[in-house]
């Protein structure tokens, strides 16, 4: 299988047990296995924030043995097993990060129903609450949940474990329309409210088998509209429009290039759920229902990209699962290598190595931005075990290198045509499981034992386990990329000459550009500081000058290219941007842009950075709140 030297490389780190134990849970998963079907019942109270519920798990166990839950900032009120009473179970004292282990004694059962009734408190990390002032439309309070990676805790009792699946009934009642991440029952979004207190129950299947972080709950004033033959937007009703524009014209062929790909999709239907502003991620792969930013909604269609990524992750990551966050490359690096695949095969192969070179741009700028103690985690395969919390892990990396990886194998086996057929067996062999990094190395030697003289030219030690850069690019079409790179140039070289700005320099430079090539010239720009003769500061005038030309930038409904127009103008310490990015930061929750914008107004100006930050962090996701006040040291 391996050559000589990968195979001490990997059997020196190999773990004891394969898929290897999930340091992020302080549950005793590895003692039961979950038989049926999981039974979830939430009840949402707008009123006093929080939410109630009820959980059935159906276990089996080789020997009877006391169980140990995870929870986190949740009451648990009642624990039932084979629907006795259990009365002497203890929440524990909390292990920060996490969480407060429940422990159940059980002297007697092998094989039994664990009921467990709970609610959660003000401080659950998964749930926003928002007023209605909060929302767009101002008509109803709305709540929405984000479980990844080790927040379902603070929801309901579980193994918050990726390596533990279950399939599910689920259901929710609310006042409000509401989602959760199984198939909606159609009488769902029918009728009015039907009982006299108001609630409505909504209900919701998942016949298959999906890890704790996919609980997903959201609900609200929502409506939903069609985006192709098996997706629907849902969002506010004052919205539904622009939503629907957005993504009806790619949502159908993105699904069908997925499944030539992959295989065919096995979840039914695909819907995304569009939510208000302090939704902290672009977007989370919920199950039938990916939950996803309003920076989306920029009505270009120019971030559809992150509806492809959220797709491809019902294969990978949903379907097949890193066991721990320590594998997390295998849930993400897969899913951005299968996005960039969907957008290449529709749009041609230079599009997918242009998304390339952005991601390879993003994942510098991550690198170069960790902090000492956070390069640890610039490795692709992680080290958790000292138990940190994994959202202080999250980066680019996994995502990055991940897919630079997954490319470069692609291109040392022989191109596309021979790595493809190992896409359908790699998650065929996988699918309902969750895996580590070396039994994904397993199964791609094994699966071309003929390459394996090729395949042992990867420089697997650098790839898998040090910190930084990727040892090898692996691609080289720049023709989308050129005319960005060109301008950028125009303007160092203009400048660095004394040249006149104004004579060379007219808007439509920058006209004719997709959203994404200004991405592209606007992080050139920015990394013209890392040349040594160069700083944006000492160029401020020049600076100003381009504020203007291009000030079609500063109107840009585009996040990424808005956000990017910030960067390039503070980075040069142009005082006039300051209060923008600051007002702009109260009106984006996503932490792609909240944390990077913090992070740069407090290197040029912390008192208004601390300022803007006291001003909006009520209206940011606790999460969001959490990783800001780290980056600012608050
Ligand atoms: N699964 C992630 C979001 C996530 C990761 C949430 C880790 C919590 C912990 C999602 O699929 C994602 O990667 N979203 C990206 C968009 C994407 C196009 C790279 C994002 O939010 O920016
Ligand atoms: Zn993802």
């Amino acid at each position: 299988m391996f050559g000589t030297k990968l195979k001490t490389l990997i059997e020196s780190k190999r773990p004891k047990v394969s898929p290897e134990i999930d340091p992020s849970t302080l549950s005793n998963y590895e003692n039961f296995t979950i038989t049926d079907a999981t039974s979830l019942e939430f009840n949402i109270d707008f009123d006093s924030q929080t939410v109630s519920g009820v959980v059935e798990y159906s276990l089996k166990s080789q020997e009877p043995s006391e169980i140990i839950l995870d929870t986190s900032f949740l009451v648990v009120s009642k624990v039932e097993i084979n629907g006795e009473d259990v009365p002497d179970f203890k929440v524990l004292p909390r292990k920060e990060p996490l969480g407060a282990p429940l422990v159940i004694p059980n002297k007697s059962f092998t094989e039994f129903k664990l009921k467990i009734e709970f609610s959660t408190t003000q401080d659950c990390t998964a749930i926003q609450f928002l007023n209605k002032e909060a929302t767009d439309g101002k008509m109803a309070p709305y709540l929405f949940s984000q479980c990844q990676p080790i927040h379902a805790r603070s929801m309901v009792p579980c193994f918050d474990t990726p390596a533990v699946k279950s399939t599910y009934k689920m259901k929710c009642t609310s006042p409000y329309p509401s989602l959760m991440s199984g198939r909606p029952d159609p009488k769902n979004f029918n009728e009015e409210a039907n009982d006299d207190t108001g609630l409505k129950t909504y209900y919701f299947d998942q016949p298959i088998p999906i890890p704790a972080y996919l609980i997903a709950l959201a609900s609200g004033d929502i409506t939903k509209a069609p985006i192709g033959p098996r997706s629907h937007v849902y969002c506010e009703p004052k919205n539904i429009d622009s939503c629907q524009y957005e993504f009806e014209n790619d949502m159908e062929s993105f699904l069908q290039t997925a499944e030539k790909l992959v295989f065919p999709y096995e979840w039914d239907q695909y819907d995304a759920l569009v939510l208000p502003s302090s939704f902290p991620y672009g977007g989370m792969e919920n199950p039938n229902v990916t939950f996803a930013t309003p920076t989306l909604i920029s009505g270009d269609r120019e971030n559809v990209d992150v509806i492809a990524h959220e797709l491809a992750h019902s294969w990978s990551g949903n379907l097949v699962t890193n066991c721990s966050w320590e594998h997390f490359w295998l849930n993400e690096g897969w899913t951005v290598y299968l996005e960039r695949r969907i957008q290449g095969n529709i749009h041609g192969e230079s599009t997918r190595h242009f998304s390339a070179i952005i991601g390879w741009n993003d994942l510098e700028n991550g690198i170069a931005a960790m902090g000492d103690s956070a390069k640890r985690y610039s490795t692709l395969v992680q080290d958790m075990k000292d138990r940190c919390d994994p959202d202080d892990a999250f980066s680019t990396v996994p995502y990055e290198k991940g897919s630079s990886l997954l490319f470069h194998i692609e291109q040392v086996v022989g191109g596309k045509a021979v790595f493809d057929p190992f896409i359908p067996h790699y998650f065929n062999t996988f699918k309902y499981k969750s895996l580590d990094t070396y039994q994904f190395l397993d199964t791609l030697y094994a699966f071309f034992k003929d390459q394996a003289s090729a395949l042992d030219t990867i420089d697997w030690e650098t790839w898998l386990y040090k910190p930084g850069m990727p040892p090898v690019k692996p691609f080289s079409d720049t023709s989308l990329a050129d005319q960005c790179y060109d301008l950028a140039d125009k303007w160092y070289s203009t400048i660095i000459a004394g040249e006149s700005i104004t004579a060379t320099f007219k808007a439509s430079d920058i006209a004719s550009f997709t959203s994404n090539q200004s991405v592209v010239f606007l992080d050139t720009l920015v990394a013209l500081n890392k040349r040594e003769d160069f700083y944006w500061k000492d160029h401020l005038s020049q600076l100003k000058e381009m504020s203007k030309i291009y000030e079609t930038y500063s109107e840009s409904k585009n996040a990424e290219v808005l956000f990017r127009w910030y960067v390039v103008q503070i980075t040069g310490e142009n005082k006039d941007f300051y209060d923008l990015l600051g007002e702009w930061l109260g009106t984006v929750g996503r932490m792609k842009y909240v944390r990077p914008g913090f992070t740069l107004l407090n290197q040029v100006d912390r008192e208004r950075a601390v300022k803007y930050f006291h001003e909006f962090e009520s209206g940011y996701h606790p999460i969001c709140r959490a990783m800001v006040k780290k980056d600012l040291n608050l």
